[in-house]
C-alpha cells in the first residue's frame, strides 16, 4: 500500500482524528487547578500535528490477531504527549528559539516561558500516567520502551548533540546519530509499542525493528529537507531555521540530492523489511511512503 491507494488517507485521517480524542481524554481538564498550566499543556497537544505517531502505533497493532483499541489509544496518548513535550521544550529560546508551532504561537510565547518549561514536564509525566492503564503482560516493556526512547540515550540526548552541534562540521556517522537518537528513537518506540500492546509484551521481530529504525531516521532527513524546502505557511513552523541557527543537517552536510536520495533508500528499506508481514502491514507500509514523501 502507498499513500496514494484508496483508502489510506481516509484511514490516516480516522486514526489521527482517533488519536486527537484520545488525547483530549487523556489530558487534565482545563478547568482544574493549576488551571493555567492544564490549558497549557491541551493548548501544546492538541488541535494541530500530524499524528505520526499515533499512525504507527495503530498500523503497528494491526499486525496482532486481536487487540484491544483502547491499550493501543494508552500508547497512542504516551507517546504523543512525550512528541508534544519534545516541541515545546525544543522551541524554547535556550534551544532552537522558534515562535511558530503548527501554524500557532509556540507555547512560551502564547503563555511564558516558566509555564512551557512546566508544561513539557507535565506532558512527559502524563505519558507515563496513560501507559499505567496498559494490561500488566505489556506494562513493563512498554515503559522500558518509551523511557528509553525519551531518554538521555534516546530523545533528549540526540537534543543535546543538536545543542553542541551548532556551528560545527558533522560527520556523516555523526549526523546519523544524533537524528537517530533526536527524532528516530521515538518514531522506533511508536512502532515497538503498537506490536507489544498487540503480542503481551512479547519483543518484536528484527524485521520490524528494521522497519522502525529506517522510517524513524528517514523522517528526520526529511524534516531537514522540508526546512530547506517548504514556506512557513505549509509548515507551520519557521522554514530556513536550521541554517539560521546554524544547525548541522542531513541538507547542509550531504546536500539536497543526496539527502532526497537517503531518504528514499530508507523508505525503500522500510518496505523490503516489511515482506514478511503480508497484507497486515500494509498501513506500515502506508506510513513509510507517507513519511518520504510528505510535504509538511
Ligand atoms: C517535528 O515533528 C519534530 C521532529 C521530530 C522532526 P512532526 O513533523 O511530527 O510534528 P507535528 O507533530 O506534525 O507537528
Ligand atoms: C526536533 O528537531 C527534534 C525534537 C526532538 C523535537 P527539529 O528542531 O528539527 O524539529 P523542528 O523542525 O523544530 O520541528
Ligand atoms: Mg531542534
Ligand atoms: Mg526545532
Ligand atoms: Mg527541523
Amino acid at each position: 500500500m502507498t499513500r496514494t491507494e484508496p483508502g489510506f488517507e481516509a484511514w490516516c485521517t480516522g486514526q489521527a482524528a482517533r488519536a486527537e480524542a484520545a488525547l483530549a481524554a487523556c489530558l487534565p481538564d482545563e478547568r482544574q487547578e493549576p488551571a493555567r498550566l492544564h490549558e497549557a499543556m491541551r493548548y501544546a497537544a492538541l488541535g494541530g500535528g500530524k499524528r505520526v505517531r499515533p499512525l504507527l502505533v495503530y498500523a503497528a497493532g494491526e499486525l496482532a490477531e486481536d487487540v484491544a483499541p483502547a491499550a493501543l489509544d494508552a500508547a497512542a496518548c504516551a507517546v504523543e504527549c512525550i512528541h508534544a513535550y519534545s516541541l515545546v521544550h525544543d522551541d524554547l529560546p535556550c534551544m532552537d528559539d522558534d515562535a511558530l508551532r503548527r501554524g500557532r504561537p509556540t507555547v512560551h510565547v502564547q503563555y511564558d516561558e516558566a509555564t512551557a518549561m512546566l508544561v513539557g514536564d507535565g506532558l512527559q509525566a502524563q505519558a507515563f500516567i496513560s501507559l499505567g492503564a496498559l494490561d500488566a503482560d505489556c506494562l513493563a516493556p512498554a515503559v522500558r520502551v518509551l523511557a528509553a526512547a525519551s531518554g538521555s540515550l534516546g530523545m533528549v540526548g540526540g537534543q543535546a548533540i543538536d545543542l553542541s552541534a551548532v556551528g560545527r562540521r558533522l560527520q556523516a556517522d555523526e549526523l546519523e546519530r544524533m537524528h537517530r537518537m533526536k527524532t528516530g528513537a521515538l518514531l522506533e518506540a511508536s512502532v515497538t509499542l503498537g506490536w507489544l500492546v498487540g503480542h503481551r509484551g512479547e519483543p518484536p521481530p528484527a524485521a520490524l525493528s528494521d522497519y522502525a529504525r529506517a522510517v524513524g531516521l528517514a523522517f528526520q532527513v526529511v524534516d531537514d529537507i522540508l526546512d530547506v524546502e517548504a514556506d512557513t505557511a505549509t509548515l507551520g513552523k519557521t522554514a530556513g531555521k536550521d541554517a539560521d541557527n546554524g544547525k548541522p543537517t542531513y541538507v547542509s552536510v550531504l546536500g539536497l540530492e543526496p539527502a532526497r536520495a537517503l531518504a528514499s533508500e530508507l523508505g525503500r528499506r522500510a518496505d523490503a523489511a516489511l515482506e514478511v508481514f503480508g497484507a497486515r502491514a500494509a498501513r506500515l507500509r502506508g506510513l513509510a511512503d507517507l513519511i518520504v514523501r510528505r510535504t509538511s
